[in-house]
């Protein structure tokens, strides 16, 4: 049995989902979380189900996370990149979360705190030199740390703005020394069911993956996300590793990656996987190309709630148009 959720997108912000009419879609969407029988494979959920108003729900503050990489941060922040738009309240950006391996609303930042991350191993391999396992501390003390000021637009259409602290991708690129027929770089999340329990949804195809070509990850706007408001990053927004690639749609952004893969193919994502004819591989932020089931044009920027117009690439086109210059758009979905 097939049954169609409406997002919270779908409709105009004027006609916000009236709560009770939203406690009704949480109980589907549980209902849809207890088992298959509602949602069959994948094709339903996609990566924009929730409604603005759930801000609301986000109110506590989340405990503070003990992690022992604290002493590392705050870190340097490099001026590079600037904002053009107040940061986003903390509580907010902390608390209201797309982290489907703890669920599908986006209140999950409790439920995400059961993840350990220490012991925590990376494996780089793939078609490098020399593939290896680092421990998440080791990496850590090998990487140059800064922060940097990066706008976050969701394929959801809401927006945030946030200083990450971490590392560019091409130290890490650089570490892991890959072979010259390495063409793009395959990522993967943590996958242990008993601690995610999002990840017993048998219809996903966990773990999470995404991918970037080379070229997009030694870009120096291409950065991982190890820190968050100057400490390590919370578990709800990818500790202890994340990536975050401001010009494309966040779920490009994976979180809690175990792996970076150098291959020749390119990867397939998660949710390219699931819903193929919505989300792609290149997922650049367009306003001009609409999702097959909302617009792009605007953003809600939370803890605004003002909708503002969507910049190509997320603004950040002066420094990764070129990137995709000799591509032709008809050829490659570039921008979903
Ligand atoms: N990574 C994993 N492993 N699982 C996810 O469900 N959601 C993505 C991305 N990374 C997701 C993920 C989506 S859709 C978004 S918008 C961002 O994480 C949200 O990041 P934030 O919670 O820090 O705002």
């Amino acid at each position: 049995m097939l049954i169609r959720i409406k997002r919270g997108w779908e409709l105009p912000e004027s006609q916000a989902t009236p709560e009770d009419v939203f406690l009704k879609r949480r109980s589907l969407l549980k209902a849809a979380a207890a088992g298959p029988l509602l949602l069959g494979a994948g094709g339903l959920l996609a990566a924009c189900d929730e409604a603005p108003n759930q801000v609301a729900e986000a109110a506590e503050d989340p405990k503070p996370v003990e992690d022992p990489s604290a002493g590392l941060y705050p870190v340097e922040r490099n001026e590079r990149y600037v904002l053009d738009r107040p940061i986003t309240d903390e509580t907010l950006a902390t608390t209201y979360n797309n982290y489907y391996e703890f669920g599908s609303s986006k209140n999950i930042w409790q439920k995400a705190q059961a993840l350990p991350i220490r012991p925590w191993t990376v494996a780089i391999d793939g078609m490098v030199e020399t593939p290896m396992q680092i421990g998440i501390d080791d990496l850590l003390a090998r990487m140059p740390l800064e922060e940097r000021l990066y706008r976050h637009r969701c394929v959801e259409a809401w927006s945030m703005a946030v200083p990450y602290s971490g590392f560019p991708m091409k130290a890490l690129v650089d570490l892991a020394r890959p072979l010259s027929s390495a063409r793009y770089v395959r990522m993967e999340t943590f996958l242990d069911r008993d601690t995610a329990s999002g990840q017993n949804a048998a219809w996903y195809p966990w773990p999470y993956v995404e991918g970037l070509t080379m070229a997009e990850a030694t870009h120096e706007l291409a950065f991982i996300a190890t820190g968050l408001y100057g400490k390590p990053i919370p578990k709800q927004n990818g500790a202890p590793l994340r990536l975050a690639v401001p010009w494309k749609y966040g779920f490009k952004h994976i979180k809690g990656i175990v792996r970076f893969e150098f291959t020749d193919e390119r990867p397939v994502s998660f949710w390219e996987e699931i819903q193929g004819g919505e989300y792609g591989f290149w997922a650049n932020v367009n306003p001009e190309v609409p999702h097959p089931r909302w617009s792009q044009a605007t953003e809600r920027v939370l803890g605004v709630d003002e909708r503002v117009p969507t910049l190509l690439y997320n603004g950040y086109g002066e420094f990764v148009a070129d990137l995709y210059k000799d591509m032709d758009p008809k050829a490659e979905r570039l921008f979903m």
